[in-house]
């Protein structure tokens, strides 16, 4: 499958700290996490064959993490098509803006948290598919 180049859409890799007691792993702004977190929010209970997402942001830079089970995220740039299973504590996937993104595959148990650079922010929301496609940047 092609890379995404457009964007960065990527997974990024925590390092666990690990000692007798068990594992830690410490996620700060600009280390870690690429940006400096102004939000928190978390999915869970979701339901059996739900599809979750379904927009692009134009500005919010977001770092998705699966705290507990797993789920699937769907990524388009407007360029290529990427999947990722969220099933790992030291793993993070980046959403950066005017990445249309969907997630499914949700286990019963998933517990899914958002770092987000930004507040909620409806009108930062792109919902509609076509109105995305038309505020992409053009591409060579
Ligand atoms: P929604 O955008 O539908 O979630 P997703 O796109 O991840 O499936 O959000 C569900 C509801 O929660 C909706 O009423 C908006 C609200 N919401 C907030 O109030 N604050 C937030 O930070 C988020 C992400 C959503």
């Amino acid at each position: 499958m092609a890379p995404l180049n457009l964007f960065r859409v990527d997974l990024v890799k925590f390092t666990p700290r690990g000692d007798e007691r068990g594992w830690l792993i410490a996620l700060e702004n600009l280390q870690e996490v690429p940006f400096e977190i102004r939000r928190v929010y978390y999915i869970y209970g979701t339901q059996p064959h739900v599809r979750r997402g379904k927009h692009a942001h134009r500005h919010l830079r977001q770092l998705a993490v699966c705290l507990r089970g797993s789920c699937r995220f769907h990524m388009d740039d407007g360029k290529a098509k990427r999947e990722f299973l969220l099933d790992r504590l030291d793993r993070g996937l980046l959403i950066e803006p005017m990445v249309w993104h969907e997630m499914d595959e949700f286990s019963p148990d998933c517990l899914l948290m958002v770092l987000a650079s930004g507040p909620y922010e409806e009108i930062d929301y792109i919902r509609d598919r076509s109105s995305w496609q038309a505020e992409l940047p053009v591409q060579e």
